[in-house]
């Protein structure tokens, strides 16, 4: 572990290095690189959800002018290893789920490619399908291990025992629906195959990952791979990992005799094959003593994961670890559907099994006659009840006491459904936030100094939205002690030394960690004089503090909400987030993610809601009509601030994570602010307008309505 670096351009609060170039339009997205005489490739989706392709007629198709060729699985290029199910793209002629690539049309315009695939005509065999996740199904399994390498089951002491004994209990089932990542920047690929190899411009959030499974999948020496994404319009995770359209346009360009091929997905192939946050129903059973300590917390999680690949989502992994008990289970059964795999969005698991927990939380302080503020601090651990490790730093009661401060918490009058303002009713809501330190491997740098005397920094890092060019060149001057305007930071380019992907929220710290490591190293090899051409590459350095403490970033986030009882809306007027992350290294970019976070929270709680239709297999509601997501009219003031934490352990720079702890309890405040201004506790998500109509009959009296 490297020694902690001083800060002087951490901690500063720039604005984005690159954002003249974007406001500009100077800044090349994956879509729109420059190259020279390129092809389109336009996708045939499957019809069905389950079966078999007899017959494919693409003769209408081939014979429209301008259409290069039609792709299926029986002219297709071969790929060389189907050791990734999800990328194993017009190979074989079973059908997994609709919506599957099952053909695509190369043609010299995007809209001859799209217009010529609505004319292949594909015969299948169908096979009877199943889609439906419900906790009566049979055949739940459990993993052999979660998403990240949790465990899917833990179990300490006796909750059943302690649910017998205890003076207050809670046996609640909460459900999450299907949401769909929606970055503003949809997938986007160009592809060329040259003598050199595939260059592939992708919109991803880790180029040396894409490079990497590329390579596998097509069967060529990484080196022959180049990925190239300077700058990305937003991912969430659902450009984490490549996906079948990664290798649609790499299989497109093997066919188009050099000449690059270029791919962007539609709104609705956003809601096809690009992945998905899986649907969750949890039942949460809590025991506390009179006092309202918890004596038993049971999370026990049961979602979906698809046939084609295995997916686990890890959501009662926070249950874990929130508050003490001494008693604790938590359990992850699946279903595996004929659906499209399951992606990253946000927090993975942490975001619906925070909504779930933190609103059983609200409920338990109810019946315990405690505020959920003072509910949480009587139940905040020592050490990490899980592993009975020492935190690294946990400043949940700083923030839950700065917010309560802040937001005038106290004195607050529990009674729900009393409080007017208007016709509208008025309630507040509060609940944690927590999100893992991460530090992903797989991360070099390497730091060389140029001719202009400026330090070229370079590691294959993505920045997707969040900062990290600026941030990264912050870090990296700091670590060389020179100005910022004395680094030339390198990234999004898989010829660079190898970064992470940019998820986990682990991207400034991997990255961080590694361009410290290699500024040392240079520094002690070259001393206070290097010379024009001095250069070291270093891997990322163990941190052997991650096996010694638990570490977390926490947060707490108060709502303010006001529903209309006559139509059901419920607007958040005040939103305050108050978070712990170690050191802020550019206040203004971290801000902007947390608030960022709060906003996608927010529009969890009451609007995001992927219908699918079990008979078909697919989501009907694919597109921004009618898929809504909060729009700037929808949020309120949303402020997000944080509380001074030191933390010498998580590394060099003393910072944590940011990218994914704001939406975590996010939707679990809305909705226990939406219980407190109208008595209405649904435990379904989203709380849109149907579920919180009470016409002019409003209960008055707090009780559930049936
Ligand atoms: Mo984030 S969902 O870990 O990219």
């Amino acid at each position: 572990m490297t020694t902690p670096v001083q800060a002087r351009e951490m901690g500063r609060s720039l604005s984005r290095v690159e954002g003249r170039a974007k406001v500009t339009g100077t800044a090349p997205y994956a879509y729109e690189f420059p190259v020279l005489d390129p092809l389109y490739v336009y996708p045939v989706q499957a019809t069905i959800a389950r079966g078999r392709i007899i017959a494919v007629d693409a003769s209408a198709a081939t014979a429209l002018d301008g259409v290069v060729t039609v792709l299926t699985h029986e002219n297709a290029p071969r790929l060389a290893s189907d050791a990734d199910s999800e990328l194993w793209v017009l190979q074989s002629e079973e059908v997994s789920y609709r919506g599957e690539i099952v053909g695509a049309v190369l043609a010299e315009t995007s809209e001859i490619a799209r217009h010529g695939a609505e004319l292949v005509r594909v015969e299948y065999a169908e096979q009877p399908h199943d889609v439906e996740l419900r906790v009566d199904r049979d055949d739940l399994y459990t993993p052999k291990v979660l998403n990240a390498g949790y465990a899917p089951d833990t179990d300490q002491g006796d909750v059943e025992e302690a649910l017998r004994s205890a003076a207050v209990t809670l046996d609640e089932t909460y459900s999450t629906p299907f949401e769909h990542n929606n970055p503003m920047e949809p997938h986007a690929s160009i592809a060329q195959w040259t003598d050199d190899g595939l260059t592939m411009y992708d919109s991803t959030q880790g180029p040396s990952r894409v490079r990497t499974a590329l390579a596998e999948v097509f069967g060529v020496d990484p080196a022959k791979v180049r990925v190239i994404s300077p700058y990305v319009g937003g991912g969430f995770g659902s450009k984490g990992s490549p996906h079948p359209h990664n290798v649609l346009v790499g299989l497109a360009a093997k066919v188009a005799r050099g000449r690059p091929v270029k791919f962007a997905a539609t709104r609705q192939q956003m809601f096809s094959f690009l992945g998905y946050r899986t649907p969750t129903i949890q039942r949460i059973r809590l025991g506390a003593d009179s006092d309202g300590h918890l004596t038993a917390i049971v999370h026990d999680v049961v979602e979906l994961t698809a046939k084609v690949k295995e997916f686990a989502e890890q959501t009662a992994t926070p249950t874990r670890m929130m508050y003490a008990s001494p008693n604790r289970r938590t359990s992850h059964r699946l279903a595996a559907l004929d659906l499209p795999v399951p992606a990253w969005m946000r927090a993975p698991g942490v975001t619906p099994g925070m909504y779930a927990f933190e609103v059983a939380m609200d409920e338990l302080a109810l019946r315990c006659g405690l505020d959920p503020v003072e509910l949480r601090i009587r139940n905040e651990p020592e050490v990490d009840p899980q592993t009975g490790r020492p935190w690294s730093s946990r400043n949940l009661l700083a923030c839950l006491r700065e917010g309560a401060r802040r937001f005038e918490w106290e004195g607050r009058d529990p009674t729900p459904a009393v409080r007017w303002h208007g016709d509208w009713l008025v309630g507040t809501g509060v609940a944690s936030s927590r999100y893992p330190v991460h530090l992903l491997p797989g991360s070099a740098a390497s730091i060389g100094l140029g001719a202009d005397g400026r330090y070229d920094v370079s590691i294959a890092a993505a920045d997707i939205g969040t900062g990290a060019w600026t941030v990264l060149a912050q870090i990296a001057a700091d670590a060389l002690e020179v100005p910022l305007e004395g680094v030339n930071l390198r990234i999004g380019d898989s010829e660079l030394p190898p970064g992470s992907v940019a998820g986990g929220s682990s991207g400034t710290s991997s990255w961080g960690s590694t361009i410290v490591a290699a500024a040392e190293a240079f520094r002690t090899k070259y001393g206070d004089r290097p010379e024009t051409g001095a250069d070291v590459t270093v891997d990322m350095p163990q941190n052997p503090n991650l096996a010694k403490y638990a570490m977390d970033t926490f947060g707490a986030q108060f709502a303010q909400v006001r529903v209309h009882p006559g139509t059901g809306e419920v607007r958040v007027d005040r939103m305050l987030g108050v978070f712990a992350a170690g050191r802020i290294l550019n206040p203004r970019t971290a801000r902007s993610q947390l608030i960022g976070g709060m906003t996608m929270g927010i529009s969890m709680a009451l609007y995001e809601d992927s219908v699918l239709d079990p008979r078909f297999g697919h989501i009907v509601n694919h597109d921004f009509a009618t898929y809504h997501i909060a729009a700037n009219a929808d949020i309120g003031d949303v402020d997000a601030i944080w509380v001074e934490e030191d933390d010498p352990y998580v590394n060099p720079m003393g910072a944590k994570g940011i990218g994914e702890v704001g939406i975590s309890g996010t939707a679990a405040a809305v909705a226990n602010a939406i219980y407190h201004a109208t008595g209405i506790r649904r435990r379904d998500l989203p709380l849109t307008p149907d579920k919180l109509m009470t016409d002019t009959c409003v209960r008055r009296d707090g009780r559930d309505r049936p």
